[in-house]
């Protein structure tokens, strides 16, 4: 067979994503979001995303096949994000694919979202070695995956317990009055402040957490100990030194993800590592990242932001590694799953 020619459609959240790949080749991509509907909630409402997918979903996919100039008939497979997301949101992406599906006869892949933010990096960096370390770090999840192969063989070894890094993020930018999402914000000012200024915990890095939850993480701790330090710093009547917090929670972050990351890529004998997801786009964990994996010689693999946060291609790119690796295609009974286990 030729490179197989796959639409992703993805609708997870809060980004309507179509894209079309053909191998590796990412031929169009495009995304429409509702974000700024949500930014004066503090938060993503589920009933508003469900709508803004509902009217952008055929806009989106008319854009994308006559952007790419491809005809659906010239299609080897759909795929969709089945899970896991927003219940609503799920539901239109779904449903626009079975509808897709039953009119061209096309093959349907209802995939899941979190592997799908590390099946993209194959159209960046090529293909993926026989086994590496995945960590899916957005605003949503906070996953470490180990992986045989992409299309059948992702393992999950651990995974937040509470907030992922991206929601922390954003519940800081709330405590320290920065607009939704915080995550960028913070970001920003990070980088203008000193990462050891204040001491906060690491998560599950302590000896008796290294048995049981050697591969997890745990951030709302940490989101606790900055409301308390900003709180005391205020009753005491001290300018908050914002970019000094933002550097140091910044800091634990980085810290906990990427020492977690490069242990477990030592003990489970890989050299390679993906990060993905929007979280990605946080300066102060690819400096570590970049700088830890130099440091142990592990192959570090981060694509281009625009990959990292929703769209179709990382669904389009899952699609085609379950038509290569020749995975049956879903039924058209499947339903979608809010928490849909890897
Ligand atoms: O993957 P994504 O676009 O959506 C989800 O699936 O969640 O990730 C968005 C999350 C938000 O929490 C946002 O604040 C965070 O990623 N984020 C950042 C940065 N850019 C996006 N957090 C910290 N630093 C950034 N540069
Ligand atoms: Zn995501």
């Amino acid at each position: 067979m030729s490179e197989p020619l796959v639409l992703g459609i993805e609708s997870s959240c809060d980004e309507t994503g179509v894209a079309i790949t053909r191998g590796h080749e990412l031929l169009v991509d495009a995304v429409a979001s509702s974000v700024d509907e949500h930014a004066r909630f503090g938060g993503i409402i589920p009933e508003i995303a469900s709508r803004a997918h509902l009217e952008a979903m055929i806009p989106t996919l008319s854009r994308a096949l006559e952007t790419a100039d491809v005809d659906l008939s010239a299609l080897d497979a759909i795929a969709v994000t089945a899970g896991p997301g927003l219940v609503g949101p799920l539901t239109v992406g779904v449903s626009a694919a079975k509808a897709l599906a039953i009119a061209t006869g096309k093959p349907l892949y209802g995939v899941n979202h979190v592997i799908g933010h590390a099946a993209v990096d194959q159209l960046v960096h090529g293909d993926f070695p026989d086994r590496f370390l995945a960590l899916v770090v957005s605003g949503g999840h906070s996953s470490m995956l180990l992986v045989d192969d992409i299309a059948t063989g992702v393992h999950e070894l651990g995974s937040t317990l509470d907030d992922a890094a991206g929601e922390a993020f954003d519940k800081v930018g709330r405590l320290l009055g920065l607009p939704y999402p915080g995550g960028p914000h913070i970001d920003r000012l990070a980088r203008a402040g000193d990462p050891q200024a204040i001491r906060f915990p690491r998560g599950l890095t302590a000896a008796k957490d290294q048995d049981k939850h050697a591969y997890d993480f745990s951030f709302s701790g940490l989101k606790t100990a900055v409301a308390r330090w900003v709180e005391a710093c205020e009753a005491e009547g001290r300018e908050v030194p914002v970019a000094d917090v933002a550097a140091s929670f910044a800091e634990s972050v980085a810290d906990v993800l990427t020492a977690k990351v490069i242990a477990a890529a030592h003990r489970n004998g890989v050299n390679t590592v993906v990060i993905g997801g929007g979280f990605s786009a946080n300066s102060q964990l690819r400096d570590k990242a970049a700088q830890r994996c130099a440091e142990a010689g592990i192959e570090l693999r981060i694509p281009p932001i625009r990959y990292c946060t929703d769209n179709g291609s990382m669904i389009a790119a899952l699609g085609m590694s379950m038509v290569k690796a020749g995975v049956a295609p879903s039924t058209l009974d499947f339903g979608v799953d809010s928490s849909m286990p890897l």
